[in-house]
């Protein structure tokens, strides 16, 4: 566990030593702007968008733990609560033992360079006027300011190379238009990457990616994890690409998380009729995949006004009566796997 000035050692909070990263009943809601007219539709209470409403996941350290879920589910608030680029309307992130709501801004800064967070978009991530060196310099500068100007081009360099940017010197001086999209998103890496970070928050980095190097960069990310030491929490809302690089993942619908546990374990075994229809919508080349149900149809409710009880509900095939009447609890029906369904007892493995 690294070591903390004496300020933030006071935030320190007990949690398992192999838990970098702590999420509990996390909550956002975005007050909807338009005011008085809304207020009077909504009987004095300001309509609020509820984005991210009681989240709870652990990542242990080294681990790549995948948020999944379709449009409009949470996941890039969720990754952007994570590192208190917003505040949340309530709920607990606890970083390598610190409870980060409770640090103030000058201790968040310094705990904001062990996490950092990679764009789905390389093009508005780095500005056309900065060249690549100037874009990987900037984060150093703040973050890495015991180095002095030419031990830093040295760090930039190094980390050019090591997200394969070979020779660095040829790529140093030359601006984001000029390499091609495959190569930004490497830059954008190496930006992340060059204050050697313990948490990286990867927002569906592959997705603007020519599909011809997508599995390049998933291969990049796990080889730097290696090399790094990283843990991450990478966001998608392709179900393949997690499989290929997440150990655990969560299934999140609505700003509510509904199933969770090891890849291999809820692919095999999906116990939730959201998953299932998620997973029914990836193409797989083999035929004895059990498919118990097609894509649900209809675009997720307004989450403004999410539907009662179960969520899902609504687009469910199996819905009953109780599924909107009583939300469901979140169950842990097989070890390690949890699930938030009612009815999900009926999708485990006949033994
Ligand atoms: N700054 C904001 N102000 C108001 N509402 C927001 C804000 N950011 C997100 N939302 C709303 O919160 C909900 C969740 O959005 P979020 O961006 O987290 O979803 P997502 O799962 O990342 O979707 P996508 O796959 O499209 O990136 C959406 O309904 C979105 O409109
Ligand atoms: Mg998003």
């Amino acid at each position: 566990m690294a070591k903390l000035n004496e300020k933030n050692e006071a935030q320190r909070v007990a949690t398992d030593g192999q838990d970098l990263l702590v999420v509990q009943n996390l909550v956002k809601y975005f007050p909807v702007q338009g005011g008085l007219i809304a207020s009077i539709l909504h009987k004095g209470k300001i309509p609020a968008v509820k984005a991210v409403d009681g989240v709870t996941f652990t990542i242990k350290r080294g681990e790549v733990f995948g948020l999944a879920g379709e449009s409009g589910s949470g996941k890039s608030t969720i990754g952007r609560l994570v590192l208190r680029l917003y505040e949340p309307t309530r709920g607990k992130v606890i970083f390598d033992g610190i409870d980060l709501l409770k640090l103030k801004p000058e201790d968040m800064r310094h705990i904001r360079s062990r996490m950092q967070l990679v764009f789905q978009d390389p093009l508005a991530a780095l500005n056309p006027r900065m060249t690549i060196g100037q874009a990987i310099d900037n984060p150093a500068a703040i973050h890495l300011s015991h180095l002095n100007a030419d031990e830093r081009r040295q760090a930039v360099l190094d980390i050019l190379h090591q997200v394969g940017m070979n020779p660095p010197e040829a790529y140093y001086n030359l601006y984001p238009h000029q390499i091609s999209g495959g190569q930004r998103q490497r830059i954008v890496l190496a930006r992340a990457l060059v204050t050697h970070p313990e948490l990286v928050v990867a927002d569906e980095p592959i997705a603007m990616a020519d599909v011809s190097v997508r599995s390049i960069l998933l291969d990049l990310m796990l080889k730097m994890k290696q090399e790094f030491n990283l843990t991450y929490l990478f966001i998608t809302h392709d179900l393949a690409t997690a499989k290929y690089i997440c150990d655990r993942i969560g299934v999140l619908y609505l700003g509510k998380m509904c199933e969770m546990g090891e890849v291999g374990e809820v692919y095999e075994y999906p116990l939730h009729p959201y998953t299932q229809a998620l997973l029914a919508a990836v193409p797989v080349p083999d035929p004895k995949r059990r498919r118990t149900t097609k894509m649900p149809e209809g675009e997720i409710p307004n989450p403004i006004n999410p539907p009662t009880g179960c969520h899902f509900h609504p687009r469910c095939p199996l819905a009953q009566a109780i599924c909107s009447q009583k939300e469901p609890e979140i169950r842990e029906l097989r070890p390690g796997h949890t699930v938030a369904c009612h009815f999900a007892e009926n999708f485990l493995p006949k033994e």
